[in-house]
């Protein structure tokens, strides 16, 4: 048979496929953990950040380990489960997966679309709330996981607020598919650190940050509960408004923190 005969020309196309194949699933393959390592590092480090805990030159695991106390809080009591394995695995803080748990029927629900702001169809019953502790164990801060979706994607990230649960300490998105120099500018370091200091709540008790389509206005009244709106991106803006207003409102960590006000800090009950 002739080297260049067509039986021939298909046997070397699909041998170099087979092979391609198989380097490409055995990196795959053995790629998986330290990804999964990674992603995990970097959720790590979104915590941090959010908690105003500055990482750098630092082992973020070591920092995460000294300063954050992560625990379980059931969303519609305000309770903080104090044996989440009891219920399940997938409840213990360091395996909590929004995605995952939220497609366990037992232990996510599906949002009425009527009170579906975030667009995020179904939540987990249960979060995993993070506590920035001092070394005595006093919480100096809390660190709350947010996501809702923006144009394209759904966006995953973190608010932090000051232990008295008054004023924004920090946010940061660890995940989401907006546009870069649009919707991505939720990761804009100047944008994020507009939020900080922001009056979160009015007298009642009701979340109040508004992110606005288009500029603060110094001038406002309103102006220390207001956030720019990242320009181009009005469904972006209207996603973040959303997502936050929703976590942090009756149907999120409301009753968490209504309970943390009456009754003080858990340490304290
Ligand atoms: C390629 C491309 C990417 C875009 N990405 C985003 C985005 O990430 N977020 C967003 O809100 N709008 C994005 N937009 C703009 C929206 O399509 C839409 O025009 C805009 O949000 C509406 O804003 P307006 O009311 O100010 O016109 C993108 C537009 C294009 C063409």
């Amino acid at each position: 048979m002739s080297s260049d005969s067509t039986k021939k020309t298909i046997q070397v196309a699909l041998g170099i496929c087979l092979v391609c194949s198989i380097l490409v699933s055995s990196a795959a393959v053995s790629l998986s953990s330290r990804q999964a390592e990674n992603k995990q590092v970097d959720k790590i480090k979104n915590i941090l950040a959010a908690g105003g805990i500055d990482y750098t030159n630092q082992d973020p695991q070591q920092l995460y380990n000294d300063k954050i106390k992560a625990v379980t809080v059931e969303l519609e009591s305000g309770k903080i489960i104090d044996d989440p394995k009891e219920k399940s695995d997938l409840l213990v803080p360091k395996n909590f997966d929004i995605k995952k748990v939220s497609n366990v029927p037992e232990l996510s629900e599906s949002i009425p679309s009527s009170e579906d702001i975030a667009g995020i169809k179904r939540k987990p019953s249960y979060m995993t709330v993070y506590e920035v502790v001092d070394q005595s164990g006093n919480i100096q801060k809390y660190i709350f996981p947010v996501h809702g979706k923006g144009l394209w994607s759904t966006m995953y990230g973190f608010i932090s607020l000051d232990n008295k649960l008054k004023t924004v300490e920090g946010i940061t998105f660890y995940e989401h598919g907006e546009t870069p120099g649009l919707g991505g500018e939720v990761d804009n370091p100047n944008w994020k650190a507009s939020w900080k200091g922001k009056k979160a709540f009015n007298e009642e008790g009701e979340f109040i940050i508004e992110v606005l389509k288009g500029k603060v206005d110094p001038s406002n009244p309103n102006a220390n509960h207001q956030i720019d709106g990242l320009s181009g991106s009005t469904l972006t803006t209207r996603g973040l408004d959303n997502l936050m207003k929703y976590w942090l409102g009756e149907n999120g960590y409301g009753p968490f923190i209504d309970k943390v006000r009456e009754e003080g800090s858990h340490e304290e009950i």
